[in-house]
Order: C-alpha cells, then sequence, then structure tokens
C-alpha cells in the first residue's frame, strides 16, 4: 500500500511575551531582548501540520482534509486565534517560545487526526523563525494523554 504525507496549512494571530520566573528581570532581558517588552508583542503565526498514511483506495487520499481541518480549526486555531499566548493555561509554567508552542501544539494533535499518523508539525513566527516537532521516543504520549520526558 503506498504512503505519502499530506501537509495543510494554518494561521493565527496572537499575542506573547517571552519572559521566564527562572531567570531575573535583567537576564531576561538578556535572553529575550525586545520579545521581553512586559507590553508584548503579536504574530501572525503559520502552522504546518503533517499527516502520512496509506493512500486509500477509493479516495485516492490519505486523510479526509476537510475533517482535518475541522479538527484543527477547533483545537488549535480557535484556542489561540487573537488570544495572548501568556495567558493560556498550558503557558502558566511555560515561556510562550516557538519551541513550547510547536510541541504543545503536537501534543494537542497527535491522537486526534482522523487518518493516518501525525509525522510533523511546524510553526513559523516571524520571517525568519521557523520551529518543528516531530515527536520523539522520549516524548511519546502516554496512556495517561501526558507527555513524557
Ligand atoms: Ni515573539
Amino acid at each position: 500500500m503506498p504512503q505519502a504525507t499530506v501537509t495543510r496549512r494554518y494561521r493565527f494571530c496572537a499575542a506573547h511575551r517571552l519572559h521566564t520566573e527562572q531567570l531575573s528581570t535583567e537576564e531576561n532581558w538578556t535572553t529575550f531582548g525586545k520579545c521581553n517588552n512586559p507590553n508584548g508583542h503579536g504574530h501572525n503565526y503559520v502552522v504546518f501540520v503533517s499527516v502520512q498514511g496509506d493512500i486509500d483506495p477509493v479516495t485516492h487520499q490519505v486523510v479526509d482534509v476537510s475533517s482535518l481541518d475541522e479538527i484543527v480549526g477547533r483545537i488549535i486555531v480557535r484556542r489561540f486565534d487573537h488570544q495572548d499566548l501568556n495567558k493560556d493555561p498550558q503557558f502558566a509554567t511555560q515561556t510562550t517560545t516557538g519551541e513550547n508552542l510547536v510541541l504543545l501544539i503536537w501534543d494537542l494533535l497527535v491522537n486526534e487526526v482522523p487518518a493516518g499518523r501525525l509525522v510533523k508539525v511546524g510553526v513559523i513566527e516571524t520571517r525568519d523563525n521557523y520551529f518543528e516537532y516531530s515527536g520523539s521516543a522520549e516524548h511519546a504520549r502516554g496512556e495517561d494523554g501526558v507527555r513524557h520526558g
């Protein structure tokens, strides 16, 4: 059975501020620069969701795109669009870096794709910043639904 990977692009606009309580005020500024500005700032985030699987012999598709759109729209776009990422419960104790965001999006979607399997999530934050995550054994989602490692 031939396999292929389908990638869909999604967008949301959100505000955030890079800051961690683990660092002092000065260290936060040194580490994050203007992204540590207390007023925050916004990005037009672009999210790529890649699903790999068998090509269905009847539909000749890996995944029903409208079903994938509904899931990503409901779980990701609706959650983050026009929000302050720092106020998302998941970021209560985590910094809203692109790295943490791409891992969170992976965790939210990994068990939700309608067919095939999630193989990569990419996040464009700025013109020059792109983050991606493809999962790993250490970060496999456990039975309790929590990412371990
Ligand atoms: Ni930023």
